[in-house]
């Protein structure tokens, strides 16, 4: 702590401070990753947010239409705190069993729900599952959004348990990692700090995803990370 202090004394101070939420990283020149969080606004969202708060880190929440409904101070909340918002359907079928009128509803009810919470569209979709076709990505072109899947999983909703998910997700570390997590398991959130201080402390910046795919060009409906067997 005395030492972060004395830097920030040290610093040339700005003639106006930059707000937090708009500082920019550029990940060609650092080590980045970003945390998403599935399926929310969960019960424990507040609790998390107040975390990557007092940490300063960012994170990508893929959020359920119907929970944004029901808990949208929370999404207002992570827009306005700077975090990254993606669409994970209103309700969390399995999209490459639903037909195309089913898809679209479920991407536009979300969507429209999070516009009445926070005032922004989302520009991200992760379908449910991770699970893609190409009628999803066909539909998922309509809208004009990028699939996001993630490179690595803290697989949370198996072990529901606070020491394996740290061990799990720092065996899937690496630059640009985009790492999938769920912020209804209480063991994540409570697993949280020392995983962010963790990742700290090794030199990783907590980035939203759009700041990971800022320089990959992709385009409406092109998935990243790819599916093994996918061509964008
Ligand atoms: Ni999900």
């Amino acid at each position: 702590m005395a030492i972060a202090a004395v830097a920030v004394i040290a610093a040339p101070a700005p003639a106006v401070a930059a707000p937090k939420e708009k500082k920019e990283v550029d990940c060609t020149q650092v080590k980045c990753l970003a945390l998403t969080f599935d399926d929310g606004p969960s019960k424990y969202a507040g609790k998390l947010l107040d975390i990557l708060k007092k940490h300063d880190a960012k994170a990508t929440f893929f959020l359920q239409g119907q929970y944004v409904k029901s808990r949208p101070s929370f999404v207002k909340r992570m827009v306005k705190e700077g975090h990254g918002i993606g669409n994970h359907s209103y309700s969390h079928p399995d999209f490459t069993k639903a037909d195309a009128g089913k898809i679209r509803s479920e991407i536009k009810k979300t969507n429209d729900a999070i516009k009445k919470a926070a005032g922004v569209e989302p520009k991200l979709l992760r379908p449910p599952y991770g699970l893609s076709d190409l009628q999803v990505s066909d539909i998922a072109a309509e809208f004009g959004m990028p699939i996001v899947l993630w490179t690595g999983g803290s697989r949370d909703w198996e072990s529901r348990d606070v020491e394996k998910i740290k061990k799990q997700t720092m065996s899937v570390v690496k630059g640009d990692a985009i790492i999938l997590m769920h912020d209804w398991v209480k063991q994540t959130v409570d697993a949280m700090p020392a995983i962010i201080k963790t990742l700290q402390r090794n030199g990783y910046h907590l980035v939203t995803v759009d700041d990971i795919i800022k320089h990959q060009d992709l385009k409406p409906g092109d998935a990243f990370p790819l599916p093994e067997g996918w061509e964008n």
